[in-house]
This record gives C-alpha cells, structure tokens and sequence, in this order.
C-alpha cells in the first residue's frame, strides 16, 4: 500500500499540464476575486488565446446565446453572454480543454467526471444564490474543481471507475475506500495539484476537506454549499438540512443549466470534439 501511495502522490506532484493553464487560471482567479474587476480585464486575459477566444465566440453565436445576429468578436460575444456567464463557461473551457483532453483519458471517464463536476457546480451556485451566503460565481467555480484529485486515480489506477460506482451503489464513502485501498484518497491528491498549481488558498482548502474534515471558520459556509451540492448529487441527501430543501425545490432549474452547458461543451459518448 505505502508503493500504491508514494506512486499516486508522486503523479499528483508531478502532473504536467499545459502552460495556457497556468497563466489562464492565476489571472483569472484574480479576476474572480476581485468585485471591481470588470470586462475589459477579462477580454484582456482570454484574448491572447486563440482557442479559448474562438470557442467564447462560437458559444456566443450558439442557439442559447444568440439573438440572429452573427457574432465575431471577443467583445461583442462577452456583452452576449454576459460578464458572469463568460467567467463560468472561461472556467468551463480551461477545465476542459487544459485538464480533462489534454490528459487523454477514456471519453467516457471524462465524461463522468466532466459531468459531476458540472452538476455540482451548477447547483452549488443555484444554492449559494438562493442562500446569499456566497458568490455563486465563486462557489460554480470551487464545484467545479473540487473532485479534481479523481484524475490521478483515473490515469493511474485501472477501473477507478469501477470502484466509484462500487461505492455509490453500497452508499460507502469513497475517500475511505481509496484510503483502504491506496493509502491516500482524491482529496489528499487533489490539494496537492491545487497547490501545485496555484488555486487560492480557500479552493484548496475546499478541495482538501469537501467530504470530511474542518476548515477554518472563514471558509465554512463556502464548505456547506459544496458539501451539500455533492451530496445532492448522489443521493445521498441529509433531509434535515435547509440546503436539501432549496436543492429538491431548485432541481428542474439546475438540471437544465447542467444540459446546457454538456451541450455547448458536446462531449458525448463518440468522442470529445
Ligand atoms: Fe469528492
Ligand atoms: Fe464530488
């Protein structure tokens, strides 16, 4: 077991990723968490990449966006789409483009993981909006990432999804299983890649500890909604809680931001375009 840990700690701190992902995401945290930041700065951020400025630009001209005015600059895309829905559907794209197909994995692993990072993301927001505790920006943001430690199982270990599901059907809990099993677990990995690669100290914190633990009071309520938005996605729901209350009330809408952002991204079972 100490081999199967020091070997999945050793990827996790050694992951290379694209370069675009390093700069692309330090200055769009800064732009995240700063409140006066504004339109301009982020066009000043994506513009320089080819990419991810010809995608904002297709997504703005997709049929969620457009108003039947074909759309071909950065800037007119943005105002489209507004300064919210930009920075989401940036995040979106760099975890995409930069994590998920640059480390070749199986279409469909990416596929699950793109589509539970998603889902928790969008109703973490949807939560955070309804209990005005948070930036909903912020918290869509944090969701996304907080199971990105999964990915160093998914390139490491053989049938990691296969104990994923495993798990989800005994209602176990999977960082203990992996624990057992590895002797480190998607959370450890996780905040190892966060600090890597330099996310805020409170994503990481949020990264670390989103399924159990404590995090400095400061960070709590930011833990809630992400906690709750992830157990709401398997089921396994506290009903106790406020937040599972909001979350089965909010359902049809957070399921339909959830389709619509698979869609714009279209990774589907044939193959990641
Ligand atoms: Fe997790
Ligand atoms: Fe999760």
């Amino acid at each position: 077991m100490e081999n199967l840990r020091e070997e999945l700690i050793d990827k996790a701190k050694t992951l290379r990723v694209l370069p675009t992902l390093h700069s692309i995401i330090e200055r769009l945290f800064v732009i995240l968490d700063d409140k006066n930041s504004s339109f301009s700065d982020l066009n000043d951020v994506i513009k320089y990449d080819q990419a991810v400025s010809s995608k904002i630009i297709s997504i703005a001209n997709s049929a969620y966006y457009s108003r039947g005015i074909e759309i071909f600059s950065l800037q007119r895309a943005m105002i489209t789409m507004g300064f919210e829905e930009v920075k989401n559907i940036v995040m979106c794209l760099v975890f995409v483009e930069n994590v998920l197909k640059e480390l070749k994995l199986r279409t469909d692993i990416i596929l699950e993981l793109w589509k539970h990072s998603v889902f928790v993301a969008c109703a973490a927001r949807t939560l955070a909006g309804r209990m005005f505790s948070e930036d909903p920006q912020k918290v869509f943001t944090i969701a996304l990432l907080h199971d990105i430690g999964k990915i160093i199982f998914y390139i490491t270990v053989e049938n990691y999804n296969e104990l994923i599901a495993k798990v989800h059907s005994k209602g176990k809990s999977l960082n203990r299983e992996e624990r057992e099993i590895y002797g480190t677990d998607h959370e450890e990995l996780g905040y190892i890649l966060s600090v890597k690669w330099q996310f805020p100290e409170e994503f990481s914190q949020i990264i670390r500890y989103h399924h159990d633990g404590k995090v400095a009071g400061k960070h709590e309520s930011l833990l809630r909604l992400v906690r709750a938005a992830d157990r709401f996605s398997t089921a396994s729901v506290h009903d106790s809680e406020p937040e599972t209350f909001i979350l089965l009330k909010e359902r049809d809408g957070i399921m339909k931001e959830v389709e619509k952002i698979m869609n714009i991204f279209q990774l589907n079972s044939h193959g990641t375009r």
